[in-house]
């Protein structure tokens, strides 16, 4: 089937979009107001997008009414954020944290969640996260529903049980990042398995040898 863009709804758009472009990681976003009450909510519109400098991007569209999101609301106001990722032991937490709480109530507590102080920032960091990166808001994209946020991380803490400390690489075995599929479908990481990148020249040796491999076999075949 073919899609031309220019010709579909918004709701048909997100639905192919996010069907499609599977699975995102999420980043349960925690960020303060100006009178100081703690916000989170769920973005699987996130990522990574560098190391040099180490940025990464929020999605975040506007309620129906046009009005930001009490996270926007909060990014804009105070410019930082802190964005904890979700395994598997803070899945149902994740979820209750995207209700449609009023922004006096504290989201994270009624989530069932621990709020604790970050080391560069006002905002907290959710102490049950596996990782959490605390993050100051370097630039945003503004369109008519929608803010792109971009941040730069300035501090990361991850559990002990999730890293080797020798290597600085993630042990697989322990950390499963739970990721959003369509609608109410979710992945969890744990079917890994391992895809080396060749050199060049080991890539282009081994093609060579296939395509003798190839050519002796025709022959055999005709003779
Ligand atoms: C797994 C998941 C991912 C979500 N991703 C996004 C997203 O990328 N952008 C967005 O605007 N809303 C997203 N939502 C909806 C928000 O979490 C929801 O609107 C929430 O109430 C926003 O919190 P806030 O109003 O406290 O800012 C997502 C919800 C879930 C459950």
């Amino acid at each position: 089937m073919e899609f031309d863009f220019s010709q579909l709804s918004k709701k048909e758009r997100y639905k192919l979009l996010v069907s499609f472009v599977v699975p995102r990681p999420i980043a349960l976003v925690t960020t303060t107001d100006r009178a100081g009450i703690s916000n989170a909510g769920p973005m699987s519109f996130f990522n990574v997008f560098g190391d040099d400098p180490p940025i990464l991007i929020l999605g975040i569209q506007h309620r129906p009414d046009g009005r930001y999101k009490d996270t926007t609301r909060n990014i804009h106001d105070t410019g930082e954020f802190v964005v904890n990722l979700v395994n598997e032991h803070i899945a149902h937490p994740m979820i209750t944290t995207s209700l449609d709480f009023p922004p006096e109530e504290n989201e994270v507590s009624a989530a069932g969640l621990t709020l604790t102080p970050s080391r560069t920032l006002c905002t907290g960091r959710i102490l049950e996260a596996p990782v959490a990166m605390e993050c100051r808001k370097t630039e945003s994209l503004e369109y008519p529903n929608r803010s792109v946020i971009v941040g730069e991380v300035l501090h990361m803490h991850v559990q002990d049980e999730y890293i080797d400390p020798q290597t600085l690489r993630v042990r697989p075995e322990a950390y499963h990042p739970l990721a959003r599929l369509h609608a109410d479908a979710y992945l969890l990481a744990q079917a890994q398995f391992e895809l080396p990148r060749p050199s060049l020249e080991a890539f282009l040796a081994s093609r060579e040898r296939e395509a003798c491999e190839d050519t002796l076999s025709v022959d055999d075949g005709i003779n």
